[in-house]
């Protein structure tokens, strides 16, 4: 299984890095603006060489399926490990996987996103998108069941033999992280603060204090030892 990081903090994603658990990023234009990332052409470059050869995940911005490979072509060419985010439909429900096949036939790897049924995600593998982005909690606001959902894709991928990469976003808890990860995901991208909760344990860490406290008894004890031999 691999992990994502879902933001545009360069500062998060250095330090995750550095722990050697991530294999890509994905952003949206909604995370570039929470993280202070108005420039996107620069932002997205800058995460691109910090990563690389790992994939990092840019979103078009427009409705316009011509001009989604339009604006997929200048992303594609600011780094070679950038992937284009292309939404399933657009917000006026219009299917994009046009411009999905356009792009797989360039040679642009494509991150179909806003997925939230099996229908979208099914499609978007076979218009050869590279990942297809499922978004857990969105599915939940819906009232639905988002790792059975995953289970069903991830099934069906497997039994047609595509080549698609599930990824589970719009991952809200650390309990999200687990629900995908046991529905099969291939790919979860996590926001840094969820993936910190992920980790965080007061039981643990009391019990590294309480093992530091002894062994400095211990050391303690064994310089008191050799003065008493000494003397
Ligand atoms: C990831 O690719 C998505 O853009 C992101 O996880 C969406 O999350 P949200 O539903 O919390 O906005």
């Amino acid at each position: 299984m691999e992990l994502f990081l879902d933001t545009a903090d360069r500062n998060e994603i250095r330090r995750w890095l550095a722990y050697g658990l991530v294999d890509g990023v994905t952003t949206n234009p909604s995370i570039m603006l929470r993280d202070g990332a108005l420039d996107a052409e620069r932002t997205a470059r800058e995460i691109a060489a910090l990563i690389a050869p790992r994939p990092l995940s840019v979103e078009v911005t427009t409705n316009d399926p011509d001009e989604m490979v339009r604006q997929a072509r200048v992303m594609a060419a600011w780094a070679e490990n950038i992937v284009v985010k292309i939404p399933v439909i657009n917000e006026y429900g219009e299917p994009c996987y046009r411009a999905v096949r356009a792009l797989d036939g360039e040679g642009i790897r494509v991150n179909m996103t806003a997925c939230l049924s099996f229908g979208q995600a099914a499609l978007a593998a076979k218009a050869a998108a590279t990942y297809v982005s499922i978004f857990a909690g969105r599915v939940a606001d819906e009232g639905h069941d988002a790792p059975a959902l995953v289970r069903e894709v991830v099934e069906w991928l497997r039994l047609w033999g595509y080549p698609a990469k599930l990824i589970v976003g719009s991952v809200r808890g650390p309990i999200d992280i687990k629900e995908a990860a046991l529905a099969g995901a291939h790919v979860i991208t996590v926001p840094p603060p969820v993936l910190d909760r992920f980790v965080e344990h007061r039981y643990s860490r009391e019990t590294v204090r309480g093992f530091n406290e002894d062994a400095r008894t211990a050391l303690a004890r064994m310089e008191q030892l050799k003065k008493e031999v000494a003397a």
